[in-house]
């Protein structure tokens, strides 16, 4: 095992762990990580939010990194120390990435499906500024259309990758990807093609900002005021584990269930994602808590249940 030390707290870690995926195992002062999901190969590496400083590179080789490093990306090595929230520059830096990531970002959160679980929308309060100082023209796209349930906003895409991994690695063929490089980068289907496969609805659940929303849930209603309600159904293609979203005994949208890092613990499909939303079609497991540190959380506790339920256990 190798020991690190994040923000002077301790943990002992097996080798091959990141320095991101050790602060998570500590729980306290973990790194904002736009890009980087637990649950996709490969992923982290371009957004820069989750720099920390390494003051002690091992015990071996005591020298400090020489520059702020991607948490994400970086191994822990025994005897590590690191700073995050306790380092002056990383919070300075954090401020710098965020500026950027909202330079072309519109901040059209009044508007946005997104709000209330966008993690763009959390960095800013945490580190953005009250005001631009950007005085040049916004990226702008033409609208394109990516099939009949998904809509996308490239305007708000942050190129974090994260939805052309579920496309890799969930997916039989991928059919969209990005395009072009540096300012004029763009998610997009290769000839407008519609993403038209089993789980591509997982691509809405792992984008960080509102890039990819749900066409069957657009402005029906904000986050905060429904309900999530953990469920499941046989399924032959998926788990059938699943949060419904509830407004009254109406279900507003079906999304994966989350971990506390806003992560889906298991991808669905887009039967149980799309065509199930009806209650009838589920059997509710309980009230979902909404654990992440994020305006979601807001008007979820004390928890009150829908008044129209079907199936619920007696315990409920
Ligand atoms: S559309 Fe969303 S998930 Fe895909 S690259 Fe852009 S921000 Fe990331
Ligand atoms: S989460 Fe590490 S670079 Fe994006």
């Amino acid at each position: 095992m190798l020991k690190v030390t994040i923000d002077d707290i301790s943990i002992e870690v097996p080798p091959g762990t990141t320095i991101l995926q050790a602060a998570r195992m500590i729980g306290q002062n973990v790194p904002p990580a736009m890009c980087y999901y637990s649950k996709l190969e490969g992923s982290g590496g371009k957004c820069r939010t989750c720099l920390v400083k390494v003051t002690k590179g091992s015990e071996k080789d005591p020298r400090p990194m020489p520059k702020l490093v991607a948490s994400c990306r970086t191994g822990v090595m025994d005897g590590m120390e690191v700073r995050n929230e306790t380092s002056p520059e990383v919070i300075d830096a954090r401020k710098g990435v965020t500026e950027f990531l909202l330079i072309n970002h519109p901040l059209d959160c009044p508007v946005c499906d997104q709000a209330g679980e966008c993690k763009l929308q959390d960095l800013s309060y945490e580190h953005g500024l009250a005001k631009s100082r950007y005085e040049f023209k916004r990226r702008e796209f033409e609208k394109r259309d990516i099939g009949d349930k998904i809509q996308l906003h490239m305007n708000r895409c942050i190129l974090c990758y994260r939805c052309t991994q579920v496309a890799d690695q969930l997916t039989p063929e991928r059919v969209h990807g990005v395009l072009n490089r540096g300012e004029v980068s763009e998610i997009s289907t290769y000839i407008e093609q519609a993403v038209d496969n089993d789980f591509s609805g997982n691509m809405i659940d792992v984008c960080p900002v509102g890039a990819l929303t749900d066409k069957t849930f657009r402005f029906k209603s904000r986050v905060w005021f429904t309900k999530p309600m953990l469920a499941h159904r046989e399924c032959t293609t998926c788990s059938g584990k699943v949060t419904l979203w509830f407004q009254g005994s109406e279900v507003l949208r079906v999304t994966t269930r989350k971990d506390k890092w806003n992560e889906a613990e298991a991808f669905i499909c887009n039967d149980c994602r799309f065509e199930k939303k009806k209650t009838e079609d589920w059997t509710i497991d309980g009230p979902a808590h909404i654990d992440t540190h994020s305006v979601i959380a807001q008007n979820h506790l004390p928890f009150e249940l829908p008044v129209v339920q079907k199936n619920l256990p007696d315990a409920l």
